[in-house]
């Protein structure tokens, strides 16, 4: 394993007087799949959105390549190369699928290292190129059949892919996922989580999977992080922390 790409530190993070968060920490190394684990309300989503940004931390610190990125927005923390996915909005499903991907390109224009060089290209072949990648995307995802359907009438296992899709178009080196296969049918839950597997291994790409359901995600984790009552309970594989009694616990008690 190389070094660690994401380090979670001494996270806090307080809803009036519930402690959500207290004092997690982790390490993401790079190129792996790390499984965010652990009862309802054990405080997954609150640790998702303080990597992400979507949360202010109370204490703590984020570093994400070596550097703090703490105090950055959720838009400052994704052009670094740190992107979460986002369900498809109502706005959105009024839309047909590649223009939901295009749309997606649009957000996001940095593709970091290469944005200075494509901002000085024509918006003709600015346009040209996320064409491209949204093609092989799609094709990646097996949705390109579904390329001029409203996303509105995808089922939740397309939606899901689609939101993936989108959250691909931004190139990112790290990529933050909560439950993206909940409700999903269990052929689309095997090609969701096989395409992960792919970006993994064939691209190098790191995730970080929040997932209440633990056998969703041991086949594809290679690290996994159980958390309860907002700490850090248990971490190791996905084996270790399965067998791990205080998680067996956690799950028993907790309201799952
Ligand atoms: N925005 C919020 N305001 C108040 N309480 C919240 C908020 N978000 C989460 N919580 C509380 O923080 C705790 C952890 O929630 P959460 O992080 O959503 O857990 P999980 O994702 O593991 O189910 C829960 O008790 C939840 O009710
Ligand atoms: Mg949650």
């Amino acid at each position: 394993m190389t070094d660690p790409v994401l380090r979670a530190e001494n996270l806090r993070k307080s809803f009036g007087g519930l402690v959500a968060v207290d004092d997690v920490s982790f390490a993401v190394e790079e190129s792996t799949i790390v499984g965010l684990i652990g009862p309802n309300g054990a405080g997954k989503s609150t640790t998702f959105n303080l990597l992400s940004g979507f949360h202010e931390l109370d204490d703590g610190e984020v570093i994400f390549e070596g550097e703090r990125v703490g105090g950055l927005s959720p838009h400052e923390r994704a052009q670094r190369g740190m992107v979460r996915t986002f369900q498809i909005t109502r706005e959105l499903t009024g839309m047909r699928v590649m223009a939901n991907m295009l749309l997606a390109a649009q957000d996001h224009p940095g593709e970091k290292v290469l944005s200075a060089l494509v901002n000085t290209d024509s918006v003709d072949s600015r346009e040209e190129r996320a064409r491209e990648r949204a093609e092989d995307l799609l094709k990646f995802l097996e949705l390109w059949e579904l390329r001029d359907e409203y996303a509105g009438n995808l089922s939740g296992g397309q939606r899901k892919l689609l939101e993936l899709g989108r959250a691909l178009m931004a190139d990112p080196d790290v990529l933050l996922l909560d439950e993206p296969v909940a409700g999903v049918n269990p052929d689309l839950t095997d090609r969701l989580l096989a395409r992960i597997d792919d970006l993994q291994s064939e691209r190098g790409m790191t995730f970080v999977i929040v997932e209440h359901d633990m056998d969703v995600i041991m086949s594809i984790s290679d690290k996994v992080v159980g958390m309860h009552n907002g700490e850090v309970l248990s971490v190791g594989t996905p084996e270790e922390v399965k067998r791990d009694d205080r998680m067996l616990e956690a799950y028993l008690g907790g309201a799952v």
